[in-house]
């Protein structure tokens, strides 16, 4: 495995297999990776010859009050997991081989990004469709790999793939749970002890929400204030949202006729969390 620092690096590598007729995943992360990130690179290994991970906390998707600087960083025990887990290149670039001092050219979206995590963090998506299509240009993966457990994110990029017709294809892979059912997430680092059991509540309540809507509940407004009522009842979770969405363009749906995605942030203590169920009609 190597650890490369330069696009030119990487380009060389990537143009050497391209000549021998091999394919190439991508996994995009921001570091600090956990079981959820290794299911990814698992994935990509299975799938492509070669695997790149790219390990990049990207500033420009982190808002002005945001944790960058606060953002968990451990480059060792990325490289032991990415060894374990079979990967050829870490892509590892400082912000100033990514973004040049006079940098103004952004890729945006005009939908998808304002629902959701989008109502609260107005310019993070225009900061990951930009990385996210900067690394798609400088690695030309046949595949990349993203998490469930960023469902919005997910469904921005499928949709900038589409939209730039860039010819990769975009994996999803579902959520990866610990035992009690927290979705995995480098934010769960933040959490105390006592915030970190309460943190189960964002899944139970999900699965809550999942059984009236398996019942055949059809009202989203019922259902996501059934979802409301079993958080609130934790006197240190606080809702940013609970949505029902339309799965693929995010927009809330008053009945559930279609595919739908049932998404929710909510802050324990100090720490945004998010999780999600897609329900399927
Ligand atoms: O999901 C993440 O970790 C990031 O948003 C991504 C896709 C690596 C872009 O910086």
């Amino acid at each position: 495995m190597k650890t490369l620092m330069t696009i030119a690096e990487v380009r060389e590598n990537v143009k050497e297999w391209k000549k021998q007729g091999l394919t190439v995943g991508l996994v995009p992360t921001m570091g600090y990776l956990h079981k959820g990130h290794k299911s990814l690179i698992e994935k990509a290994h299975e799938e492509n010859d070669k695997v790149v991970v790219s390990i990049f906390v990207n500033p420009i998707q982190f808002g002005v009050n945001e944790d960058l600087d606060a953002y968990p960083r451990d480059l060792e025990n990325d490289s032991k997991l990415c060894e374990g887990a079979g990967v050829d290149i870490i892509f590892h670039p400082q912000a100033t081989e990514m973004y040049f001092e006079d940098f103004c050219t952004y890729t945006d979206m005009e939908k998808l990004t304002h629902n959701l995590c989008g109502m609260s963090r107005p310019t993070h998506f225009r900061g990951v469709c930009t990385v996210v299509n900067k690394l798609f240009n400088i690695v030309a993966p046949d595949k990349a790999y993203f998490g469930q457990k960023d469902a919005q994110q997910l469904a921005v990029i499928k949709r900038m793939v589409r939209d730039l017709n860039i010819d990769t294809e975009i994996i999803g892979c579902p959520i990866v749970r610990e035992d009690d059912g927290l979705a995995v997430s480098s934010r769960n680092t933040y959490l105390s002890a006592e915030e970190r059991k309460v943190s189960v509540v964002l899944s139970k309540a999900l699965q809550e929400g999942r059984k009236m809507l398996e019942n055949g509940e059809k009202n989203a407004a019922v259902v996501v204030n059934a979802i409301k009522a079993i958080i609130e009842k934790e006197p240190l979770a606080k809702i940013d949202y609970v949505k029902i969405v339309d799965s693929e363009i995010l927009e809330d749906v008053e009945t559930v006729e279609k595919n739908v995605l049932v998404a929710m942030a909510v802050y324990v203590g100090k720490t945004r969390l998010i999780d999600n169920i897609t329900f399927e009609i």
